[in-house]
């Protein structure tokens, strides 16, 4: 049974301090995930940690890899759909920015991890994702398939106690869109708070060169 979902101000300023907080420590986030020890000193290194390798399923109940998008230029987002404000932003972002990419938008595949996927299901992604861009892929899978996806990204995450949430939890997570070339590799990462603006423009000279 859903339960009543009543913020109070109080509760707002909280979520919205844990967001600021979140995004302030993406980039952190990003470079001492829990398997990391030293943080890498260059893009380079990023590059070299930044598998972007992930087994899942589609909307659609497919199974998809990163090989399933070869040849593509994909944007990721790690994240859940009872998020109260960082995924909505970002998806809401990354839809501009294919609005934005215009001719050049079918090069890019965005896709929508979920990190919460004893809730986001395979239908709850597919409600979820088309309210932003029919574009967007959302994917799911086993805790453990989330797990290993989410390593391969080195993305933060985990499940915290939130009393007036739905369930009584939601997620902490690193909030960072990940661009991944054609070939399958890391090519840079944005904020969520980033323009759509900014972020077209730096795709589409990545695109270029
Ligand atoms: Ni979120």
């Amino acid at each position: 049974m859903a339960r009543s979902f009543q913020p109070t101000v109080r509760r707002l300023r909280f979520i919205l301090w844990i967001c600021i907080a979140i995004a302030a420590s993406g980039v952190t986030a990003l470079l001492i995930g829990p398997e990391f020890r030293s943080p890498p000193s260059s893009l380079q290194n990023a590059r070299s940690l930044i598998k972007a390798r992930f087994a899942l399923i589609d909307q659609q109940h497919r199974p998809v890899t990163e090989k399933s998008f070869s040849g593509k230029w994909l944007l990721v987002f790690f994240g859940f759909t009872n998020c109260p404000d960082v995924c909505p932003t970002a998806l809401g972002m990354v839809s501009r920015v294919m609005d934005l990419l215009g001719t050049k938008s079918p090069k890019l595949k965005p896709l929508f991890v979920t990190l919460d996927p004893d809730r986001d299901t395979a239908e709850v992604l597919d409600e979820y994702v088309s309210v932003f861009a029919s574009s967007i892929v959302g994917l799911t899978g086993t805790p453990m398939q989330i797990k290993e996806a989410a390593k391969s990204f080195r993305v933060y995450y985990a499940r915290v106690t939130q009393d007036e949430a739905p369930d009584g939890y939601g997620i902490d997570h690193s909030a960072l869109l990940y661009l991944i070339g054609p070939d399958g590799k890391f090519v840079a990462h944005f904020l969520h708070q980033q323009t759509p603006e900014e972020v077209a423009k730096a795709i589409e000279e990545r695109m270029a060169e």
